[in-house]
């Protein structure tokens, strides 16, 4: 990532996303981006003969520790082709988290692009699947009748919940001994790495295919409403925080009017911080603390001896995995 040479760090820069927490790929590029955009070579990438193209996906694909990277416009595509690639002969099936972008904000193309029957399971633990649950559900079986799973396809972060390398592991064991492949929606593995959970290569090293995107870019969230009533839906383990509306007794859209009303954008009950979110900290914190006060002063939830020492607690800031 290049140095923002007018401020030292290209975290320097403030952008326009610095108050909207609807979700991390609202950042905009820095200027020390946009100025390695004009620098860049413009040749063709199909001859791959743009030496920018080729650096960044060797770049990147020996930080993953893969044999090779390809560059495409947007995660979704880079799911369904990575998906397409190890999928090549129906019946076969994909398994995979219930709550994964590939079932529910990709169009059903695993199915329409491929073929494959999806089964989705819902993690009992409420954080990711595990082993057991994925041999309960996989097909392992060559009976004509039978759609053999083909692909266990994670999702890592998923609603910024972590799923733990340990875990990763067993499946990528047990997936090699029946010959079935890997894949990560890793649009956020950036998080679970800047979180300490493992090395980037450590995560990739247990998957065929990968997807990651640059267009995520978050900081650590957690606690950021600490110390006051109302809580989580899932635990805070990177960026993301999800608000139990239900329990602060708080619609979504009394929420996002009252962000409104203090100059933030809210969307739902999840808060994203990006950094350029984290730039504006101290600012987002104390909005951030006036519109829960108000929530729960309207629904009447906020309690004498519950609102701790008036503070919204907790830092966004820490170091991002691209910084
Ligand atoms: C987990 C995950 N995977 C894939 C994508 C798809 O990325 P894109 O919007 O670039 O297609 C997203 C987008 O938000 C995502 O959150």
């Amino acid at each position: 990532m290049p140095q923002d040479t007018a401020n030292g760090s290209w975290l320097g820069h403030k952008g326009p996303g610095g108050f909207d927490l609807r979700t991390d790929v609202v950042t905009t590029p820095t200027p020390s981006m946009l100025a390695a955009v004009q620098s860049c070579t413009l040749l063709d990438d199909v001859f791959q003969e743009s030496s920018t193209t080729n650096d960044l996906e060797s770049h990147v694909a020996a930080l993953a520790g893969k044999e090779a990277g390809l560059f495409v416009l947007s995660g979704t595509m880079g799911n369904q082709l990575a998906l397409r690639a190890l999928l090549t002969q129906p019946p076969h099936g994909v398994l995979c988290d219930k709550r994964s972008h590939i079932v529910n904000y990709e169009a059903g193309g695993v199915s329409s692009l491929t073929g494959a029957m999806v089964t989705s399971i819902l993690p009992e633990n409420g954080i990711h699947l595990t082993l057991e649950e994925i041999q309960r559900e996989a097909v392992v079986s060559d009976d004509l009748h039978d759609c053999p799973t083909r692909v266990i396809s994670l999702e890592n972060t998923l609603n910024g919940m972590i799923m733990p390398l340990s875990e990763i592991k067993r499946i990528a064991a047990w997936a090699r001994e029946h010959g079935i492949h890997m894949h990560c929606d890793g649009a956020r593995l950036w998080e679970a790495v800047a979180a300490g959970a493992g090395s980037l290569a450590e995560f990739c090293a247990e998957f065929d295919t990968v997807s990651l995107c640059f267009s995520k870019d978050g900081q650590e969230g957690g606690g950021a409403v600490g110390g006051l009533r109302g809580g989580f839906v899932h635990p805070v383990h990177t960026n993301m925080c999800w608000l139990d509306l239900g329990a602060a007794g708080c619609s979504a859209e009394r929420l996002e009017a009252l962000g409104k009303a203090e100059g933030l954008r809210l969307m739902g009950n999840r808060l994203v911080i990006s950094y350029q979110v984290a730039l504006n900290e101290d600012e987002v914190l104390a909005r951030l603390e006036r519109v829960f006060r108000a929530a729960l002063t309207e629904a009447g939830a906020e309690e004498a001896g519950e609102a701790g020492d008036g503070a919204v607690r907790g830092s966004m800031y820490r170091r991002s995995a691209k910084e």
